[in-house]
């Protein structure tokens, strides 16, 4: 069986909390495209790490607290938003659904988040702009020709795009064992619909004795003078995806990229990579306070978002459960995850004594040292 069962225009009953979307999109979700979606590389311990990271750390909570005038409100780049949960860039969303895209944008707007869409999606992003809110940032993937890169920009400045989110963490890009042994393929009608008209250039050939990864993919993948190039060439902000080295995220803030996301793509890009939130921390030492911060992979409820604003985070992306959210029910699917989200995050901020975002911060993960005293 190859196809997917058609997205409900009901919320399904059996939906009582986000993650439920997880479970639940394997009754959609064709097979091997679930596998596809669901996997990450290799043998997937970086992608185990990243549930077990979150899984080791509680929330300590407070009691009697005045929580009455509570929101989620905060600012980042500039602009007042009503809650720090956006939707990550996922490629080929139609896979998922047959709108794909569109419907992801139109679940972002009704529920007044933030959501990026990828180079790699199935529509296009001028498509995409007219049902989306103005919460839209554009994923940028370098192309093997700097103009076909720049017309990607140039464009996605012209459909109103506010933030490139530029991700550099595949440069080699590791093929999933799981979607692999399912007998995954990527199906016929299921393309990149930005890219339709920058013809792929031809691979750079190798020498013998040459390595296929260093002179073969490296010799054509970013660097930092790509990157001075990318941050002369918009007036956008520009946002470096797929951090998980303090060092590296220290050179980008100097370089002027305007903030960062932490991430190991979902356990897609290295395997045995660490966990994102377990490096977080020091990424927020490295950059200061006042620098913008997302962190994504491995989110499943609103505990994790508070878990991950508590360890330094400013904002998080969420990932494959807005793919499987669009796989039950489309753009309702989507936008009731994004509610839940945000309500399991509201739950507990109320029971940590967190009124605002802003009183979100170590002091409410306990850490078994054996000598907790919380004072
Ligand atoms: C099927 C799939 C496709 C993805 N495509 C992209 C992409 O095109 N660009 C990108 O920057 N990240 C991509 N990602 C990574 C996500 O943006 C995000 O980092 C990751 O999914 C977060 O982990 P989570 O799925 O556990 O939430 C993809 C992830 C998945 C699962």
């Amino acid at each position: 069986m190859k196809e997917n069962r058609l997205p409900q225009t009901v919320i399904p009953a059996e939906i009582c909390c986000a993650q439920d979307y997880e479970y639940l999109a394997g009754h959609f979700l064709a097979a091997d495209r679930l596998a596809y979606i669901a996997g990450g590389c290799g043998h997937e311990t970086t992608l185990t790490a990243n549930r077990a990271a979150f899984d080791a750390t509680s929330i300590w909570p407070r009691l009697l607290c005045d929580v009455a005038h509570g929101h989620t409100a905060f600012e980042l780049f500039g602009r007042r938003w009503a809650h720090p949960i956006l939707l990550a860039p996922v490629a080929y969303q139609t896979l998922a659904h047959p709108q794909g895209e569109i419907e992801v944008a139109r679940g972002a707007a009704a529920t007044d988040s933030g959501f990026v869409l990828s180079t790699l999606a199935g529509r296009t992003l001028e498509d995409v702009a007219v049902h989306a809110g103005e919460e839209r940032w554009f994923q940028l993937y370098f192309q093997s020709e700097r103009r076909h890169t720049l017309d990607l920009v140039q464009r996605a400045e012209a459909a109103g795009y506010r933030v490139l989110v530029v991700t550099l963490d595949t440069a080699i890009k590791l093929p999933s064992l799981r979607a692999q042994r399912a007998g995954f393929t990527m199906p016929a009608a299921v393309v990149a619909a930005n890219l339709a008209n920058y013809p792929e250039a031809a691979g750079r050939s190798i020498e013998r004795g040459q390595s296929r990864v260093f002179q073969g993919v490296m010799a054509q993948a970013p660097s930092w003078a790509d990157l001075d190039w990318l941050l002369a060439q918009t007036r956008l902000p520009v946002v470096v995806k797929g951090v998980l080295h303090p060092q590296d995220a220290l050179r980008m803030k100097k370089r002027g990229v305007a903030g960062l996301v932490v991430s190991n793509h979902g356990g897609r890009s290295l395997d045995g990579v660490p966990a994102s939130l377990a490096v977080l921390p020091a990424i927020r030492a490295a950059v200061g306070d006042d620098y913008p911060l997302l962190l994504d992979s491995g989110i499943r409820s609103g505990g994790d978002v508070f878990k991950a604003l508590a360890l330094g985070a400013d904002a998080v992306l969420i990932g494959r459960l807005q793919t499987y959210a669009l796989a039950v029910a489309g753009a309702l699917g989507v936008a009731h995850l994004l509610r839940l989200l945000r309500e399991e995050l509201e739950v507990c901020m109320a029971q940590a004594g967190c009124a605002t975002l802003a009183d979100i911060g170590p002091a409410m993960i306990f850490r078994q040292t054996g000598e907790e005293t919380g004072c």
